[in-house]
C-alpha cells in the first residue's frame, strides 16, 4: 500500500473516537499501514497536538479490539496524529490545512496521496468538497479519495443533489461511500460461500428456494440520537442502505471476474430488478411499526414516544418490514422478507434461506409434517452458518426430525467492519463500498414508502418493546412464517 495523508473532518466526534481511531490503530498494529503515517484531525475546537493525541489514546483504551500497552511503537503511532482547527465554511482554514498537509508530506517524505474522511453531517459534504477543490488540497501529484458515511440524503432528490455536489470535486472512482454492513466479515463472505461451494451454488435459485428472510433486530432504542432518528426513522437509518445492501449481496449472481466493477454491476442488476412498489398495494407489502412500552431482558422500557427528545405524538417508525420480489429469472417469484427494528427481542442480524419442500406426495412424506431445510447465515453479533436438515431418530421409531449442523466463526481477533473498509479505501479497492448507482436505485425503490408515509396512507403499527415487531408483519408472509422468532 502506498503511504498517504489521512485528513479527518469531525476528528473530535463520536465516530472518530469509537471506530476510526481504533481501526487505524489495529491496522497499524497488524502491520497493514506500511510507511510513515500522517493523520490530520480537524474540528472547530482549539486543541494542541498533544491533547488531540491524548484523546486518541483514550479512545484506543476504550474501544480498540487489541489491547493497548505503552511502547515505542504506540508512541510512534500517536505522534503521527496532528490537529488543525477548521470551520467548514471558512475557505482560509482550508488554505491553512493545505500548508499543514504539505509540511507533513515533506517532513515524512510522503507522496501526495490524500484521503479525505468526512465524519460529519451530510449537510456539510458539498461545502467541504467545494473547499477542498478551491483551496488546492485536491490538486495532488498522487491520488485523492473521499470517504463519506451515510445518510446519503433523505430522499431521492436530496441524494441526487448531494451526489452532484460531491461530483464537482471528486469523480465516482474517488468516492468511497461507507455502508458498514458491507464491512462485516460474514457479509464479505457471502459471495465466497456461493462460489466456493457447488452445493450452495446449485441451490441458490428459485427452483429450490421458497423464500429468503433478512432480519436486523436490535434491543437498543433511540439512545441519544432523538434529533436525527425521529426524522430518519428505520427506513432511512437502516432499510434504504444496510437492508437493501444485504439483499443485493445475497441475491447477486456470481460475477465473472472479481474486480470491484464486476461485483458492483451484479449488485446493480439486483437492485434494478427489484419490482417497484405500487401505491395501491403498498400497505400489503410494507409494514411500519413503532415500539410501545415493554420489557427487554426482564427490564421495563419506555415507549418510543416517551423517550427524551421524542414528541408524544411522533409518527416516526422504529421498525419496518417489507416483502419484495426480484424480477430476474434466478429469483422469479421468490419472496424476500426484510425487517429491521429497534427495541426488539434480541440483537441479531441474520439471513435465513428457506428451501422448498421437495417431497410433495413422494412416499407420502408430506404427511409427516417435515420441517423445511434452512440455511441460516448469522452476520452478527455472533457469526455462524447453520444448515437444518431432516434425519431419522432411531430412538423414536425412526421418526423424522430436524437437526442442525452449525459452524461458529466467532473470533475476537476478527477485524472490525471499519478496519476492513478503511484498509480497502486506502488500497483503492471499492468492492465493498456503495456505488452511486446502488444508492440512487435504493432511494428510488423506497421513494413510494417515503411519499405514502408523508401522506399518512401507510399505517403505523405499535409493537411492545421486547417483541419481534408488530403482528401485521406476520401477515406479509402468508402461509409461511418468520423463522427463529
Ligand atoms: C447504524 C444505525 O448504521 O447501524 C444504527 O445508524 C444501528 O441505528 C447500527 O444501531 C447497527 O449496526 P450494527 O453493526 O450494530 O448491527
Amino acid at each position: 500500500m502506498e503511504s498517504s495523508t489521512f485528513v479527518l473532518f469531525g476528528a473530535t466526534g463520536d465516530l472518530a473516537k469509537r471506530k476510526i481511531f481504533p481501526a487505524l490503530y489495529n491496522l497499524f498494529a497488524d502491520g497493514k499501514l506500511s510507511g510513515p503515517l500522517s493523520v490530520i484531525g480537524l474540528g472547530r475546537r482549539t486543541l494542541t497536538n498533544e491533547s488531540f493525541q491524548a484523546g486518541v489514546l483514550d479512545s484506543l483504551h476504550a474501544f480498540s479490539r487489541r489491547k493497548v500497552e505503552d511502547s515505542p511503537e504506540l508512541q510512534r503511532f500517536l505522534k503521527s496524529f496532528e490537529y488543525s482547527v477548521l470551520d467548514v465554511g471558512h475557505p482560509e482554514d482550508y488554505r491553512k490545512l493545505l500548508g499543514h498537509v504539505q509540511r507533513r508530506e515533506e517532513e515524512l517524505g510522503l507522496p501526495q496521496n490524500r484521503m479525505f474522511y468526512l465524519s460529519v453531517g451530510p449537510e456539510f459534504f458539498g461545502e467541504i468538497a467545494a473547499n477542498i477543490n478551491a483551496s488546492g488540497l485536491g490538486d495532488t501529484r498522487g491520488w485523492k479519495r473521499l470517504i463519506i458515511e451515510k445518510p446519503f440524503g433523505t430522499d431521492l432528490e436530496s441524494a441526487r443533489e448531494l451526489n452532484d455536489s460531491l461530483n464537482a470535486a471528486f469523480t465516482e472512482e474517488e468516492i468511497f461511500r461507507i455502508d458498514h454492513f458491507l464491512g462485516k466479515p460474514m457479509v464479505q463472505n457471502l459471495e465466497v460461500l456461493k462460489y466456493s461451494n457447488p452445493v450452495l451454488r446449485a441451490l441458490w435459485q428459485n427452483r429450490y428456494i421458497a423464500n429468503v428472510q433478512i432480519t436486523a433486530s436490535e434491543t437498543v432504542g433511540v439512545e441519544e440520537r432523538a434529533g436525527y432518528y425521529d426524522k430518519a426513522g428505520a427506513l432511512r437509518d437502516m432499510f434504504q442502505n444496510h437492508m437493501l445492501q444485504l439483499v443485493m449481496m445475497m441475491a447477486m449472481q456470481l460475477p465473472k471476474g472479481s474486480t470491484p466493477e464486476d461485483v458492483r454491476s451484479k449488485k446493480r442488476h439486483v437492485i434494478q430488478s427489484v419490482r417497484p412498489l405500487l401505491r395501491e398495494n403498498l400497505a400489503q407489502n410494507v409494514i411500519r411499526g413503532q415500539y410501545a412500552a415493554g420489557e427487554i431482558n426482564g427490564r421495563p422500557v419506555d415507549a418510543y414516544t416517551s423517550e427524551p427528545g421524542i414528541g408524544p405524538s411522533s409518527q416516526n417508525e422504529t421498525y419496518i418490514a417489507a416483502r419484495l420480489f426480484i424480477d430476474d429469472p434466478l429469483w422469479d417469484e421468490v419472496p424476500f422478507y426484510i425487517r429491521t427494528g429497534k427495541r426488539m427481542k434480541e440483537k441479531s442480524t441474520r439471513i435465513v434461506i428457506e428451501f422448498k419442500e421437495p417431497f410433495n406426495d413422494l412416499h407420502n412424506l408430506n404427511r409427516l409434517n417435515l420441517d423445511p431445510n434452512l440455511l441460516i447465515i448469522d452476520i452478527g453479533p455472533e457469526e455462524g452458518i447453520s444448515l437444518q436438515l431432516n434425519t431419522k431418530n432411531p430412538r423414536q421409531h425412526g421418526q423424522l426430525e430436524p437437526v442442525s449442523i452449525r459452524h461458529d466463526s466467532a473470533n475476537p481477533e476478527l477485524p472490525e467492519a471499519y478496519e476492513n473498509l478503511i484498509y480497502d479505501a486506502l488500497l483503492g479497492d471499492a468492492t465493498f463500498f456503495a456505488h452511486w448507482d446502488e444508492v440512487e436505485l435504493s432511494w428510488q425503490w423506497v421513494q413510494p414508502i417515503i411519499e405514502a408515509t408523508a401522506g399518512g396512507t401507510l399505517p403505523l403499527h405499535l409493537y411492545p418493546a421486547g417483541s419481534n415487531g408488530p403482528a401485521a408483519a406476520d401477515e406479509l408472509l402468508g402461509d409461511a412464517h418468520w423463522w427463529l422468532d
